[in-house]
């Protein structure tokens, strides 16, 4: 019998769950639930005789590949799969994929309640400020920053966009006005959204030269991933313009930013995907998707 595992150290909503169950023991597959456990090798004891798996964030190892003899498929249930080692995957023969897409309305949504958040100085009853009239760019304007321009309109702001996978064309029909470099998106910008994947391109990319370029009064977001940050940079930076504050949903390791107490706040546990909508259409996607893949061999969203 064909066994799938929900490996989420971070739970789905239960209706999540339940939907995945119904998709899968509908085929007579069998589901195991793997959920908030607490060390990797409780992760290597489950994956032992599995076939397919969904995770998140879970960190999918060449240890945890290796002690997978069964497996065919690993589903990311969401988008960033820099938590999987694609390499170990491809030398096993196992097909990884994403669900592009399916929480991104979810990320999109808190970047702005952290965005009103921080606005209104954390609700401490203090004058704040208004983002309507405020200049948003976009950093990459994929499945999340395009929910993020969309509802960043409904706010009245000014919506620019840098992406180098797109055409102005392309930009300018999903709502935003193109620009052409980081740099001009940066000194453009009172807020920056980031939506660029952790590659080892863009890890550390978001730097204090590009960083200083936003005008007085800025504000980055973060609901995009913390490698992507150069965080001494960022501290650095925040020392010299007491006018540059810092939200995220991803938060620091360290304890750098904790001193800029009033112009950074970091949610306690990542919270973007992470409502019931997102928990199901991410996993039951992720359901169907390994459904497709054992019965007729579909690899759409396939990324290694
Ligand atoms: C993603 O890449 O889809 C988001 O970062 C959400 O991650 P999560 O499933 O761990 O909440």
């Amino acid at each position: 019998m064909v066994k799938v595992l929900i490996a989420t150290d971070k739970p789905f909503a239960p209706v999540a769950v339940k939907g995945i169950r119904e998709i899968v023991e509908e085929q007579g597959y069998e589901l195991v639930l793997l959920e908030k456990y607490t060390s990797p090798q409780e992760l290597i004891a489950a994956v032992a005789d599995v076939d397919a798996m969904i995770v998140r964030s879970d960190k999918v190892t060449r240890e945890v590949i290796e002690a997978a003899k069964k497996l065919k498929i690993v589903v990311r249930a969401g988008a960033g799969y820099d938590n999987i080692d694609l390499v170990a995957c491809t030398s096993r023969d196992v097909v990884v994929m994403n669900t592009p897409g399916q929480n991104a309305n979810a990320v999109a949504e808190l970047a702005f309640g952290l965005m009103v958040y921080m606005a209104r100085n954390f609700y401490n009853g203090k004058s704040g400020s208004e983002l309507k009239g405020k200049k948003i760019g976009v950093h990459a304007y994929g499945n999340v920053g395009q929910n993020v321009g969309r509802i960043a309109r409904g706010f009245g702001m000014e919506v620019y966009a840098f992406d180098p996978y797109m055409t102005d064309e392309q930009i300018k029909l999903a709502g935003a006005i193109p620009l052409h470099s980081v740099e001009e998106l940066y000194a453009t910008c009172h807020y920056v959204s980031l939506h660029i994947p952790a590659t080892p391109d863009t890890k550390k990319s978001i730097n204090r030269d590009l960083l200083q370029r936003m005008p007085t009064g800025a504000v980055l977001v973060n609901t995009a991933r913390k490698e992507v940050i150069d965080e001494e940079g960022l501290a650095r930076l925040m020392e010299e313009r007491p006018d540059f504050s810092y939200i995220t949903d991803v938060a620091p390791d360290s304890d750098l930013f904790k001193k800029f107490e009033g112009r950074y706040y970091a949610t306690p546990k990542k919270m973007g995907a992470q409502t019931e909508e997102a928990n199901v259409n991410a996993g039951l996607a992720a359901a169907r998707q390994i459904v497709n893949f054992i019965k007729k061999g579909d690899k759409r969203f396939q990324v290694n």
